[in-house]
């Protein structure tokens, strides 16, 4: 089968990213090759307001969309009649950045001939343990980002389950908002790794949610609320870095035992068991170490996406744009931008 050439978009929350990826298909899948990957994060445009503020967002991804679309190019050495189609990440995410990289994708389909796929950033964040290593389908995945927090049998583009999903706060979302109140700023996810380091959480008690329910569902506000509590007890850096410790070990466990229970399931019915953990909470060191040894006990290789393909970038997006290439799913020049886009 002949090679796909992909150039995919990324716009739908705050970087502003662009790629080109090479898919060799094979019927498991196939080979990708990345060729290029450009991010621009937004982190200094947002950090004074201690979140992503939509409208800046926006305003930025129709500045930057341009350049770093074309550095991909330029990176990759092609020329747009190399490629083979334009992915753009069409949701869910913030709508006004979500239409500007569907917008210029749409723009690069009508002026170049080329097909445009409409990829969900969730199938993105799915596919991306594929970029680093030849992945084939299936896999149980557990989703770990800002915005979402799920377990999914993944069987390929077009192709996943849904095992379970949280009932309130995404795990990223609790990182980011239990940094904020230990005054850690934005994005709260690294560093609150990184003050955990230093600290010793095993004498903080935090509430284990969920605990004995047979789903693979997951909660985060009673840890979140607990976890605020004492944050307002904190009076030295130490005690500061021992709650960072504590809140950083309650979620890997969490993580840790849903997915438990999802592997469990799983492997009655499957003789091929890959366990993989992607999204950017995937880039945290305590959670990967936490979630391959639980992977190994119940007989499971695993898998994480390399650090760089852990959070937002469009490398991830090329990928599920060539995959759906492949198997002829390409989107109309009409498909809208969506800020609600469940798998
Ligand atoms: O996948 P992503 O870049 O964006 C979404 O699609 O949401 O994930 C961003 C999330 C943020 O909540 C961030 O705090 C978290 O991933 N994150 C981390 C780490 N790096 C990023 N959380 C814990 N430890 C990290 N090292
Ligand atoms: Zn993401």
């Amino acid at each position: 089968v002949r090679p796909l050439t992909v150039l995919g978009l990324e716009t739908s929350c705050d970087e502003t990213a662009a790629s080109v990826v090479r898919l060799h298909p094979s019927a498991r899948g196939g080979r990708a090759e990345v060729l290029s990957s450009i991010v621009h994060s937004q982190i200094d445009d947002h950090a004074a307001y201690g979140g992503v503020v939509p409208e800046i967002a926006a305003r930025s991804h129709v500045e930057m969309i341009d350049g770093v679309a074309r550095r991909a190019m330029a990176q990759a050495g092609l020329d747009h009649a190399d490629l083979d189609g334009v992915a753009a990440t069409a949701g869910p995410g913030l709508v006004g950045g979500v239409m500007v990289g569907l917008g210029y994708g749409k723009a690069v389909s009508l002026a170049r001939g080329l097909p445009l796929v409409a990829v969900n950033h969730l199938e993105g964040h799915a596919v991306s343990a594929r970029l680093g290593a030849e992945v084939a389908y299936p896999f149980l995945l557990l989703l770990v980002s800002g915005g979402h927090c799920q377990i999914l049998e993944v069987r390929g583009v077009g192709d996943m389950r849904r095992i379970g999903a949280t009932i309130d706060d995404a795990a990223g979302e609790a990182f980011d908002k239990i940094a904020k109140a230990l005054g850690l700023g934005y994005p709260g996810g690294p560093a609150l790794e990184r003050l955990a380091q230093t600290g010793d959480g095993s004498t903080i008690d935090l509430p284990r949610a969920l605990l004995g329910r047979k789903d693979c569902d997951f909660s985060f506000s009673g840890l979140k609320t607990a976890a605020f509590r004492v944050a307002q007890t904190c009076e030295t850096e130490q005690d500061k870095a021992d709650l960072a410790d504590a809140v950083q070990a309650a979620i890997a466990r969490q993580l840790s035992e849903r997915s438990e229970r999802a592997m469990q399931a799983y492997a009655e019915t499957h003789d091929h068991r890959l366990f993989v953990v992607a999204g950017g909470v995937a880039a945290n060191k305590t959670i990967r170490r936490t979630l391959e040894a639980t992977a190994t006990r119940h007989g499971f290789d695993f898998l994480a996406p390399p650090m760089a393909y852990c959070t937002d970038n469009a490398a991830m997006i090329a990928l599920a744009g060539a995959e759906r290439l492949a198997l002829g799913l390409t989107s109309d020049i009409d498909v809208v931008a969506r800020p609600r886009w469940p798998l």
